[in-house]
């Protein structure tokens, strides 16, 4: 069994934008500048976004934080976006999802300037993924694909099985597992809270990728041998015996399904530094093409 060291590998691919950058610099180019809108106060997403900064500036980028209150409104927000939209410093931006209740998530995804939508969250960069063109490809999915291109994982003519259907992992995910070429050319499953017979669908699975957030749900009694399994879950389970009051918990009974993987991610270190390396790797791509 390999486990897939999502930290190293970001570690890796941080190690390789910090060249990147220093050759930016070199030239006299301007560097990346990454900015993150964040509304209210969840305390996740507070640090999500706070990690985010933090890569930027081990790599040498720019970044600019926003935070807005949690009483912002809809309008208030969408004014945020055209500002940074605006910003010709700024080469791309996120909003840190989930938003609070009285805004409209889709239309404020909708109100990036595609070209700066580092997220690839745009419908039109979305479509685009779907339709093999060139484009910004969510990070956590990104990182997957990074994962297992960088560890060799044959997934042409594989069964994967995606557990999930959010917007920002397992539905971007079965569309990528299935596209032509590698990481690509599996036999695609999305599976999702309607699903019947699940545990029949994945003991048949080659790969499993899990994004749906509760806590070891995928036991070792519902997979084959030799499986590869990607967690995408981190849960905060509280526990009174951690520092900090609780333990990021992934979606897969680790302990277990691990005795008969071939290839594991680990939680935490396994996709989730990959999904900030990706933003970076998208920030990059921003800057070279509004370079162009
Ligand atoms: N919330 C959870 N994951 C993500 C992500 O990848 N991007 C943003 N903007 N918000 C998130």
């Amino acid at each position: 069994m390999t486990i897939l060291d999502g930290k190293k590998i970001s570690n890796d691919i941080k190690d390789e934008i910090t060249e990147q950058v220093k050759k930016m610099k070199a030239k006299g180019e301007k560097v990346p500048h990454l900015a993150a809108i964040i509304v209210g106060n969840d305390g996740a997403s507070l640090t999500y976004v706070a990690s985010k900064v933090r890569a930027c500036e081990r790599v040498g980028f720019e970044s600019t934080m926003v935070r807005l209150s949690n009483t912002t409104s809809e309008i208030e927000l969408l004014d945020k976006i055209e500002e940074l939209n605006q910003d010709s410093n700024i080469d791309g931006f996120i909003i840190q999802l989930p938003l609070p209740p009285q805004i409209n998530t889709q239309k404020v995804l909708m109100a990036v300037n595609p070209d700066k939508d580092v997220d690839g969250f745009h419908p039109m960069n979305f479509g685009k993924m779907a339709l093999d063109m060139s484009t910004f490809i969510p990070a956590t999915p990104f990182g997957i694909l990074e994962l297992l291109d960088r560890y060799g994982v044959e997934t042409k003519g594989k069964h994967t099985v995606v557990i999930g259907r959010s917007h920002i992992v397992g539905r971007p995910m079965s569309i990528l597992m299935g596209r032509k070429g590698f990481p690509g050319n599996s036999t695609v499953t999305l599976t999702h809270s309607h699903t019947k017979n699940i545990t029949q669908i994945t003991s048949q699975a080659d790969i499993i990728i899990t994004a749906l957030g509760q806590p070891n749900y995928l036991k070792a009694e519902m997979v084959k041998d030799d499986v590869v399994v990607i967690d995408v879950g981190i849960t905060r389970v509280p526990d009174e015996n951690a520092p900090k009051g609780y333990v990021i918990t992934g979606d897969v009974d680790f302990e277990n399904v691990s005795k008969k993987a071939s290839f594991i991610t680990p939680v935490p270190g396994g996709v989730g530094p990959m999904t900030i390396a990706m933003l970076l790797k998208n920030t990059l791509l921003a800057r070279e093409r509004h370079l162009q």
